[in-house]
Formats: C-alpha cells, sequence, structure tokens
C-alpha cells in the first residue's frame, strides 16, 4: 500500500514537473489563416512544434490579407500583452521592429546559416539595424489567374497571353452562362486584381508606381489604363460579389460556377484542399502580361519580445519553420513556394513547380517586385490609401480620371 501510495505520488510529482516544463513551452501565435486551405498549412506547423515539445495557442483572427489581424495585434501590444509569435507581411515587421517590440532571433539564425540561404528579397523584410527579428515561413505571389480547366477547354483551351485574349475569354466564359470572374469585393482582393493590372502595363511603370511612389505614374496616362482596366474586369463579377471571402471565390472555380480568379498562390491551397489537380480540374498561370516577372509577399513570423521563460519557444519555433523538411511539407499545402533556396521541388505538383522557378528567374532577371497589396511595397499607411482609391474607383465611386488624381493626393498625404 505503502509503496504503491509512493509511486502515485512520485508519478505525480513527474506529471507535475513535466507538465510545468511543458506549460513553460507554449507559443501563442496571432495569424490569419482560417480558410481550408490555410488551416490545413497551419496544421503542419503546429503538428510541428508540438512534436518538439512546444504546445500550442491559437490566436486566429479571420480576414484575408491580415488586415484585422493587425488590428487586434495594436490592441494586444497597446495593452501590454503582446502574442508569442505573430504571422506578418513586409512593412509591418519593420514598423515594430521601430517601435522596439520584437525579440532577436539571431542566435539561431547564425547557427543555422539563414544568410546563406534565405533570399535577399526576403532578408529585407526578416532584419532590422543587421539582426534577425523574423522568421520567413513562404514566399507567395499575387500575379497569377486560376482558371476552371473545363471552362477553359470548352472556351477553346488557349490561355490567354495578353490583355485582349483575357477579355475574349471573360466574353466566352459569360456565354457559358457561368460567372467570369469569381471575386470578393473587399479592399484587399481589389488591391491584388491591381497589382497584377498595374504589372501587366510593364516592369518599370509597377516599379515607378508602387515602389518608388512617383507622382508623375501615379497620376499619369497608364496609371488611367490601369483604373479602366479595373472598370473593364468589374463588368464580368456577379451581382453578390461585395465583401465575399476570397476562398468563397475559390470555391465557385472549384464547383464549375465561375471561370477563373485573380488571387496570389495561396488560392492553390484551396483547390488541394478540394482535391483538385493542376492540368486536370484547374490551370495556374500568370496573370497576362506579366509573364516572367512577380510581385512577391512572404509570410513570415515575428517574434515579440516576452518574458525570458517564453523566448526558448520562439527560438525553436523560429529553426523549425526554417528547417528544410518542413519548408516543403507545409509550402506543398500552402501553395506558396519555400523561403529558402535549398528546397527541393520535387514533392510540389506543377503550379508549385513553376512557383519556385518562377521566383527565381525573376530574382535573376531583376523582375521581383514587393506587392503592393501585401504589404511588401510600402508601410500600412501608404498601402492603405491605395487600398481606399482601388475600391472606391472599382465599386464605381470614382471615374479613372478622378482616380489618378485621388492616388497622387493619397499617397503623397500618406508618405
Ligand atoms: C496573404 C498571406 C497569405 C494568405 C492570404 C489570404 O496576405 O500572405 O498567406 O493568407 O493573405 O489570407
Amino acid at each position: 500500500m505503502r509503496n504503491l501510495i509512493n509511486t502515485v505520488a512520485a508519478s505525480a510529482m513527474l506529471l507535475g514537473v513535466a507538465s510545468a516544463a511543458h506549460a513553460a513551452e507554449n507559443v501563442e501565435v496571432l495569424h490569419w489563416w482560417t480558410s481550408g486551405g490555410e488551416a490545413t498549412a497551419l496544421e503542419v506547423l503546429k503538428k510541428d512544434l508540438e512534436s518538439k515539445g512546444i504546445s500550442w495557442s491559437d490566436m486566429p483572427v479571420s480576414g484575408g490579407g491580415g488586415t484585422e489581424a493587425m488590428t487586434v495585434l495594436r490592441a494586444r501590444v497597446t495593452g501590454g500583452n503582446a502574442p508569442t509569435a505573430v504571422q506578418m507581411l513586409g512593412f509591418d515587421i519593420f514598423d515594430w521592429a521601430k517601435q522596439g517590440s520584437l525579440g532577436n532571433l539571431d542566435e539561431v539564425a547564425a547557427k543555422e546559416k539563414w544568410d546563406d540561404v534565405i533570399p535577399t528579397a526576403l532578408q529585407q523584410f526578416s532584419k532590422y539595424d543587421g539582426h534577425w527579428i523574423a522568421a520567413p515561413v513562404n514566399v507567395h505571389s499575387t500575379n497569377w489567374i486560376w482558371i476552371n480547366k473545363a471552362a477553359l477547354d470548352k472556351a477553346g483551351g488557349k490561355e490567354p497571353q495578353n490583355w485582349d485574349e483575357l477579355i475574349a475569354l471573360l466574353d466566352k466564359f459569360k456565354e457559358q452562362g457561368i460567372t467570369p470572374v469569381a471575386h470578393g469585393g473587399q479592399p484587399w482582393q481589389d488591391a491584388t486584381i491591381f497589382d497584377a493590372v498595374v504589372l501587366s502595363l510593364g516592369n518599370d511603370f509597377y516599379k515607378s508606381a508602387f515602389i518608388d511612389l512617383d507622382p508623375a505614374t501615379l497620376g499619369g496616362e497608364k496609371m488611367k489604363e490601369a483604373f479602366d482596366r479595373m472598370t473593364k474586369l468589374r463588368t464580368y463579377v456577379d451581382d453578390n460579389f461585395s465583401g465575399r471571402d476570397w476562398n468563397l471565390a475559390s470555391a465557385m472555380v472549384i464547383e464549375n460556377k465561375a471561370g477563373l480568379q485573380f488571387m496570389g498562390d495561396w488560392a492553390k491551397g484551396e483547390f488541394v484542399k478540394a482535391k483538385k489537380e493542376p492540368g486536370k480540374d484547374f490551370v495556374c498561370m500568370r496573370f497576362p502580361g506579366t509573364q516572367g516577372s512577380v510581385t512577391f509577399n512572404s509570410d513570415q513570423f515575428a517574434m515579440f519580445k516576452v518574458s525570458d521563460d517564453k523566448t526558448k519557444a520562439q527560438l525553436v519555433m523560429a529553426s523549425a519553420i526554417e528547417n528544410p523538411e518542413f519548408q516543403s511539407a507545409f509550402n506543398v499545402v500552402k501553395g506558396s513556394a519555400p523561403a529558402r533556396t535549398d528546397v527541393p521541388d520535387t514533392a510540389f505538383d506543377a503550379c508549385g513547380k513553376k512557383a519556385i522557378k518562377d521566383l527565381a528567374e525573376a530574382n535573376k532577371a531583376g523582375t521581383l517586385y514587393g506587392s503592393m497589396a501585401h504589404g511588401h511595397a510600402n508601410p500600412a499607411a501608404v498601402k492603405n490609401a491605395i487600398y481606399d482609391v482601388v475600391t472606391r474607383q472599382f465599386n464605381g465611386e470614382l471615374s479613372s480620371e478622378d482616380a489618378v488624381k485621388e492616388l497622387v493626393a493619397a499617397v503623397d498625404a500618406a508618405k
């Protein structure tokens, strides 16, 4: 009896110790990966961390593109209760680093030689003042279209190579009685199309407009043409597009209700989740006129300054994210390319292989640009100013002429 009591007490003690250790190694992760495909990808990360003894407290904030998540984050940090790790894009990472809110990942980055394998385009956002402050998990890009293969075949099977061919294809989808463009009317989704439309009018034009914020380009004839193209595309969406979430728009293409969607390659996560195959059920291609160029965004996990007992879990998480096997497993499901240059493309489907290849080629050719719509071209204030004009114009509240004028003024005020 006595032995039994001792054994029970001893195991209780052991359990106590174990759970204390477990509790200490926990990450609370704020993110906006709430769609089917996104949640499946997140599960890969969660399971990976659990296998390393790190428990996961989930803090999802739905809303594609992360606008709502960033609002919740600000409230949490202002309240003195920062999450351990936060999904973040481009310039938002800088904003928090500037305020001195982020921790330091130099130790793990040096040990694992991140400098050698993470592309410079991503390092620009993962480092501040020479120190690693975030761990990039992927590279997405926004200048993609996702076409229903059966509808494309019915329309003659030819992938549109330029603007006129795109419009001809959309007209054919209309004749087929399906919604030509599956779209969700939310500012970040309108802006995602605008990324591609602006890029389709030239690499230099995109760079001058969104990276350099040149007033003459923002207010010029070509920008007016970009807005005219948006007006044209608007004629191909259905009546219920307003406010629709992006993954529901993807579902319209998946379920043969729509011809195509203009969206970043996180859309592929939805197709994969629905067991659809590239080349058979859907076609992925670059927005016509943007072949050879890539507008990228990279999801990174920024680590906030937390009490000492929590930093170990942050470093384990950062290391797990950069592990090459994890990079492959995660990005195959997410629809993105790996955040390291040394991850083989073997496990990726045709669209994933194309994403990896396009990225490497654009990087080499100097045609890799940060996505305006996804926070890789400008700080949030400028991005939001552009969103506002793009959305109002797309919804017919502004003519193209007025939109270019407003764009110049709004960007100037936000700079
Ligand atoms: C992007 C993000 C992607 C995806 C998408 C839709 O900003 O980089 O990972 O989540 O939003 O929510």
